[in-house]
């Protein structure tokens, strides 16, 4: 089977890695030259661990190529997965440019029967505008259009398309629906087989209740903070009952990332436009942008000002193991601290070169913990990065002018940090 894979961010990469590594011929194509020529060197252009690893062992083999000769690409294609962005327009909708151009592309050049396969999460309705599009652009060839949401998540990715819940897969026409499922069977992955409609919203559904418990379990937080009970302890008993589950039930400061905003805003917008007003998910996006300044409060309540204090902030990418900054609550974070005047040092294992770009000029970055704490007045915690979680205490101590720890992942066990002398503020949990 020949695939030619469009657009080589996380999903299209990631996915065009994979496919290859099942016996797949792949083509990716994107229109960032030196992008593509860095990935023709085995060189990843995302943080992924294991990626390189798997793109030089496929590219040796001869299954997996990039290029920018999309035309060309496409014309030898059988099938064609499209991974372009989506991102969010200013009133929260998805922005579907890229997916259209990537339409007309394919239409221009195709000269034979091809599937189109989307990966890219689209509202409901865009795969048939897709295929009415192509059906008026292409009329001299048979094009299906079938959806195939993307669940990896950053930083998992290569471990999530291996070992995936599901593959769903919605299309109009069974047997495009049968050449799909055909090329993920070597994944061993439950297939999911539905219309186009079902599967655009299984996917803006499965994100925004993935949100929604986090910003639920974030609110029990907040309570359990005042009532005196332990989230820690709540989450663990609550996630016993297999109903609810145990996954995503870690409180913290809130969900970022390139998915969960834009997916909840995209899905509330939806809504929106069939005059529904979906009230819980507003309400799920709201709790998140209060939860992401968090720190701020409780530093605000325990100095009363931030003005002129040093804070330390360890972890900037909005979760471990990633270097991406979108959405990170230390946008956020760092904004409102150096607005405040207070003298920010960032530490991040692999995100810091991404911040730069992002963060506030006024942000200070070192090079390791250390040099990050070193006579600092306090220390926010944003990423639960394992360098963090697995640090000695004591470092804390021996660094900082006054060992003040505000903690966003709730990174440490309470009778941990008790034996030292650190003041120690984390979420949903006693001070
Ligand atoms: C998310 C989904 O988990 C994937 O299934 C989906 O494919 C992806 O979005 C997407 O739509 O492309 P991702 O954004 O990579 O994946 O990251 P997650 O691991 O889901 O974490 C998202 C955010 O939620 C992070 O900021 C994380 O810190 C936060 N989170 C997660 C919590 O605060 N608590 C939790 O219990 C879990």
């Amino acid at each position: 089977m020949n695939i030619v894979v469009v657009g080589t961010g996380y999903v299209g990469l990631v996915t065009g890695v994979a496919l290859a590594h099942i016996g797949h011929r792949v083509t990716c194509v994107d229109v960032d030259e030196e992008k593509v020529k860095q990935m023709g060197r085995g060189i990843s252009p995302i943080y992924e661990p294991g990626i390189e690893t798997l793109m030089k062992e496929n590219m040796e083999a001869n299954r997996l190529f990039f290029t920018t000769d999309g035309a060309r690409a496409y014309r030898e294609a059988d099938v064609i997965y499209i991974a372009v962005g989506t991102p969010e327009n200013e009133d929260g909708s998805a922005n579907l440019t890229y997916i259209y151009q990537a339409v007309k592309d394919i239409a221009s050049s195709v000269t034979k029967d091809v599937i189109v396969v989307t990966k890219s999460t689209v509202p409901v309705g865009t795969n048939h505008e897709m295929q009415r599009m192509f059906q008026q652009l292409a009329p001299h060839v048979r094009i299906d259009v079938v959806s195939n949401p993307e669940f990896l998540r950053e930083g998992s990715a290569i471990y999530d398309t291996f070992h995936g819940d599901r593959i769903v897969i919605g299309a109009d026409d069974e047997r495009a629906a049968a050449v799909v499922a055909h090329i993920h069977r070597p994944f061993g992955i439950p297939i999911f087989q539905t219309d186009i409609r079902s599967a655009e919203m299984i996917k803006y559904a499965s994100n925004a209740f993935l949100a929604t418990k986090i910003s639920f379990i974030n609110e029990i937080a907040n309570i359990c903070e005042k009532v005196g009970a332990d989230i820690e302890q709540v989450a663990a008993g609550m996630g016993m009952d297999q109903r609810i589950g145990s996954s995503f039930l870690r409180a913290g400061i809130g969900y970022g990332g390139s998915c969960f905003p834009k997916d909840t805003k995209a899905l509330a917008k939806i809504a929106a436009n069939i005059d529904h007003d979906f009230e819980l998910l507003k309400a799920v996006i709201e709790v998140n942008n209060k939860q992401q300044r968090k720190l701020i409060e409780k530093a605000r309540e325990r100095f009363g000002h931030i003005q002129g204090k040093k804070i330390a902030i360890l972890g900037l990418s909005f979760k471990p193991n990633t270097d991406d900054m979108r959405e990170a609550a230390s946008l956020v974070i760092a904004r409102e601290l150096v607005a405040e005047q207070a003298i920010v040092v960032a530490y991040d294992p692999i995100a810091i070169n991404k911040a730069k770009a992002v963060l506030p000029k006024e942000v200070i970055y070192a090079s390791h913990v250390e040099e990050a704490l070193k006579d600092a007045d306090a220390a926010m915690i944003l990423t639960e990065w394992d360098e963090f979680r697995q640090l000695d205490l004591s470092i804390y101590v021996k660094q900082m002018k006054t060992p003040i720890i505000f903690d966003g992942r709730n990174c440490y066990a309470l009778e941990d940090v008790k034996k030292y002398a650190i003041e120690y503020y984390s979420i949903g949990r006693k001070p």
